[in-house]
């Protein structure tokens, strides 16, 4: 027997009344065909626009009542024979995905399973779904519940999915531009922190617009006042910024293979004559997390230049030294070349990266707008290492979730762009993170330019509006489970819906994400701009000019819109900005500088040049 949530139809006993009937042979249908996979349903349509016709839209769940079960099905297409009447009824031909079985399981109530034991006989009834019926689809089975949203079936019923799970077993938000992907992540990140008091995470953000969206919960870190020093860097993160990302030159990488060990060999008291064999003996290579002294790397390098016998090798030594020395001086590499971090206190820098001790703000934000991609490169490189590295040391004491926005940047699809070390360091994390309690979440507007490793590591999808053939095409290669048909809305989904599958949910489910409080809402700051923006037709151009030049932040907005005369007059060359080596490292100032040329001049020195 079936009963339509709202009662206004009642079969019962096969004896319903006059207009019953007529409203129930437009509710129901009947099953004339079905194979395997597939059902087609006959059903009459009331003319004109009666509510009723929705019932058999496409992508909504239906049921077919069987003596043991109820099948439920997706609607994939419908149709009318021979025109519309819109006086009289229409017969429609309804082509339904079976997805699962609904069975009544006494003191439980209605279980769904994905797999099929009885198929639906021709003449079988078909209806639309009971509301309990589509709670059970998308039941969880006791596991760890969060709702998220609602189902965009039923905006009565709530959208769960398990957070342990979708953390676990990493997650992506994929979708055009503007569709909210960004603020169905801080919906996710709000509830996840919520849900789990052990876990931290670290956003990298490309656009500087997470820090608003946790208010109160969230250390913001700019790559000004960030703090990975130098030698904390592996050689090939520190050729991708010496070279800026170009291809590197291999005799030059070979020298810095040779002189990084002795450098560090020396900052643990070695002597000059004997560094070269400490650095052997102790098993220093130059991807030890040592530290060491530009100073020292630059002395040995001056050494090398003095020697007698290294004359071919000479104009490597100084292209080296002239990279050197233009990164140091770089104020977009201060982060690392300008960190006064000794060994002692590298734990605070690294702690305030990853929130150890959390002190109540378990997400950390890394602004990232602005920065080179070699420098991001590097970062995203080194601090997806040192996430994983922490949490397989703490053994399962932390929870750490690394969340890439814009991922299809550091790592994509195309193997000639992109930068190794990171896509090796995230992809580690994406394959082994799960044992350790290191986690990752990727957001993306293209799919298909991400690597697909990473992605197809992502148990679970949160696929939002996708216009793009190929982008959607990635999204379906990706859903493994019946319900695939239902990916062919990803084209056509509101704002704030998503398909979500995976491990997370129990079946794939369409949902529309909750509304989120306007201070949870990403880049809140960038929309105040706009408004700002609405009463000044003028920005400050000359201050603009000044950050550019000094590769510091972005301006602020009092910056961006105060008055020009105001504005303080531009650096003349730019140049008497950057801190001097002398001041990056006043080290250097005291070391000994030994190389004189046969004419007689120093070589090499700071005020030489
Ligand atoms: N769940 C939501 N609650 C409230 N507002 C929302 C929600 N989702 C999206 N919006 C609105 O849509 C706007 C755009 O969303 P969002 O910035 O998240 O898009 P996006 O997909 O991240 O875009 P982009 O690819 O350009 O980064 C938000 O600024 C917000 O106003
Ligand atoms: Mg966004």
């Amino acid at each position: 027997m079936f009963v339509d949530r709202e009662g206004s139809t009642t079969l019962a006993g096969g004896q319903p009344v006059r207009d019953a009937a007529q409203e129930a042979a437009r509710v129901i249908g009947h099953v004339t065909q079905c194979d395997g996979s597939k059902a087609t349903i006959i059903a009459t349509s009331a003319g004109g626009e009666a509510h009723e016709n929705g019932f058999w839209s496409v992508g909504r769940f239906i049921s077919i009542s069987l003596p043991e079960s109820r099948i439920v099905g997706l609607v994939q297409d419908v149709r009318v024979d021979g025109g519309w009447s819109a006086e009289g009824d229409n017969r429609m031909f309804i082509q339904m995905e079976l997805v699962g079985e609904v069975r009544d399981i006494p003191n439980r109530g209605p279980v769904f399973d994905r797999g099929i034991t009885e198929y639906p006989h021709v003449g079988a009834i078909a209806h639309r779904i009971r509301q309990r019926d589509l709670a059970a689809v998308y039941e969880l089975g006791g596991l760890d519940t969060i709702a998220i949203g609602t189902l965009s079936q039923d905006a009565n019923l709530q959208a769960h999915i398990t957070m342990s799970r979708t953390l676990s077993r990493h997650f992506a938000v994929v979708g055009s531009t503007g569709v909210g992907k960004s603020t169905a992540v801080s919906l996710l990140l709000h509830k996840a922190v919520e849900a789990r008091p052990k876990l931290r995470v670290l956003i990298l953000d490309p656009h500087n617009e997470f820090s608003s969206a946790f208010p109160g919960i969230c250390n913001t870190i700019e790559v000004d006042g960030l703090d990975i020093p130098f030698w904390m860097f592996r050689l090939e993160e520190l050729v991708e910024v010496l070279y800026r990302g170009r291809d590197p030159v291999v005799e030059e990488v070979e020298v810095l293979r040779d002189i990084i060990p002795m450098a560090k060999a020396a900052s643990r008291g070695g002597a000059t004559s004997s560094l070269l064999r400490a650095a052997d003996q102790s098993g220093i290579t130059a991807d030890t997390p040592l530290p060491y002294r530009l100073a020292d790397l630059m002395r040995i390098l001056d050494d090398r230049m003095g020697l007698l016998e290294s004359k071919d090798m000479r104009p490597i030594y100084k292209s080296l030294r002239q990279r050197l020395d233009s990164a140091i001086r770089d104020p977009r590499f201060r982060f690392m070349f300008g960190s006064r971090i000794a060994e002692d206190n590298i734990t605070n820098a690294v702690g305030r990266l990853f929130r150890i001790p959390m002190n109540g703000k378990p997400v950390t934000c890394l602004q990232l707008a602005g920065v080179p991609s070699e420098v991001v490169n590097s970062v995203v490189s080194v601090v997806a290492r040192l996430a994983f590295d922490i949490c397989t040391h703490a053994k399962g004491g932390l929870e750490m979730l690394l969340l890439c926005e814009e991922a299809h940047r550091y790592v994509p699809s195309d193997p000639s762009l992109g930068f190794e070390p990171t896509r090796y360091a995230l992809a580690r994390i994406a394959k082994e993170g799960r044992k350790y309690g290191c986690y990752l979440g990727v957001v993306t507007q293209r799919p298909g330019e991400l690597d697909p490793t990473i992605l197809s590591q992502c148990s679970t999808i949160f696929a939002m509006r996708l216009v793009n053939e190929r982008d959607q095409s990635i999204i379906r290669s990706a859903i493994s489970d019946s319900s695939a048909s239902t990916l062919a809305f990803l084209s056509s989904m509101g704002q704030r819906e998503a398909l979500a599958f995976g491990d997370g949910v129990a079946t794939t489910m369409r949902l529309k994400f909750e509304t989120l409080k306007s201070d949870h809402i990403p880049g809140t700051t960038t929309a105040r701009t706009d408004e700002t923006a609405e009463t000044h037709f003028d920005v400050n151009l000359p201050m603009i000019i000044e950050k550019l030049r000094s590769g510091g932040q972005e301006p602020t907005e009092e910056e961006l819109f105060m008055n020009r005369s105001a504005a303080p007059a531009p650096a003349t060359t730019g140049m008497e900005q950057r801190p001097s080596l002398a001041k990056l490292m006043p080290e250097y100032e005291t070391a000994p500088r030994l190389v004189r040329r046969n004419d007689g001049r120093l070589f090499g020195a700071v005020g030489d040049e």
